[in-house]
């Protein structure tokens, strides 16, 4: 069956194969029209994905293909953007919905590329790969509600995914969920070798820590979100729990260094967006 896509993706790394493999679990590629995806040196992963799917894989869309595009998802690195633009602009209809997933990247640098098509810019994280992500997207004044609504679709597939209406919001965004992961590694890290100082062997102590931050986690999202909740449920008074509890809440802990790391990548995030 020759299929004629309506979706294209492009750049088929990691973040795009990870929406595209979540797009095929949730059965959504034949809904919103079937994919072509664009990406001039692309993985065996994604050549695996093109063909066991029959979809086309192509280095660029050419003007034939592109006419029939209804939603564009850009998945290349933010530096490229320009570059990959300069072509797309020129052969995607003026209807055509894109959404960009790239960090730092803001509405009005995506506007000074596609000018008055409708635009979209979403923030996942490296959960996504795995149908765990959390993302939020903004949309452009010129996105019509169906528009949102289908980006909301493509965005859902890899997790949560909710939307904001002021661009700014997407800085804090970025300093709790985007860059989140790696300080819930770091966690993971820092337990291990406090372990190990405590005498625990390094392979076991790796192991306690990182099935610890996984299974609180789980627990987490399990009973509904509500982290003070579960905490006070395991600290008894007196107990070894409240022990550490005293020193990773007391002041200058574990709460205060939050506050000044998330704080400090949303200045980033703020910074990086104006050199965008
Ligand atoms: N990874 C994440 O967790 C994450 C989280 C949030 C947002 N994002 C955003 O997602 C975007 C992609 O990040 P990534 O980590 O997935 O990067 P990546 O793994 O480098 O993927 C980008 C892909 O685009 C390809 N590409 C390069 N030039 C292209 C072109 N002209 N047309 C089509 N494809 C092209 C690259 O090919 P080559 O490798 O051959 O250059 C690569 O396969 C970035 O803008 C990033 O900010 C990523």
């Amino acid at each position: 069956m020759v299929r004629k896509p309506r979706l294209a993706l492009i750049g088929a790394g990691h973040m795009g194969m990870a929406l595209a493999s979540c797009w095929e679990n949730q059965e959504l590629l034949a809904k919103q029209g079937w994919l072509v995806i664009v990406d001039p040196a692309p993985s065996d992963r994604a050549r695996g994905f093109a063909e066991r799917l029959k979809i086309a894989i192509v280095p660029e869309l050419d003007k034939e293909m592109a006419a029939r595009i209804e939603t564009v998802v850009l998945a290349v690195k933010p530096k490229l953007m320009a570059e990959v633009a300069k072509t797309l602009d020129q052969v995607l209809p003026q209807s055509a919905l894109i959404v960009s997933v790239a960090a730092g990247l803001t509405l009005h640098r995506l506007k000074s590329y596609y000018g008055d098509r409708q635009l979209i810019r979403a923030m996942p994280n490296t959960p996504a790969a795995i149908g765990r992500g959390a993302t939020v997207f903004v949309a452009d004044a010129n996105a019509h509600e169906d528009a949102c609504a289908r980006a909301h679709t493509l965005l859902a597939a890899t997790g949560m995914a909710e939307r904001v209406y002021e661009e700014k919001l997407l800085d804090a965004v970025t300093a709790v969920s985007g860059s989140g992961p790696a300080y819930v590694f770091l966690l993971a890290e820092a337990l291990a070798v406090a372990g190990e100082a405590e005498g625990l062997d390094p392979v076991l102590a790796r192991k306690l820590a990182c099935e610890t931050v996984a299974g609180a986690g789980e627990l987490l999202r399990q009973r509904g979100c509500d982290p003070a909740q579960l905490r006070a449920e395991v600290t008894s008074v007196g107990g070894t729990t409240a022990a550490a509890l005293d020193v990773l809440m007391g002041s200058g802990g574990f709460a205060e260094m939050m506050r000044r790391a998330v704080s400090s990548a949303a200045r980033r995030s703020t910074q990086l967006g104006a050199q965008s």
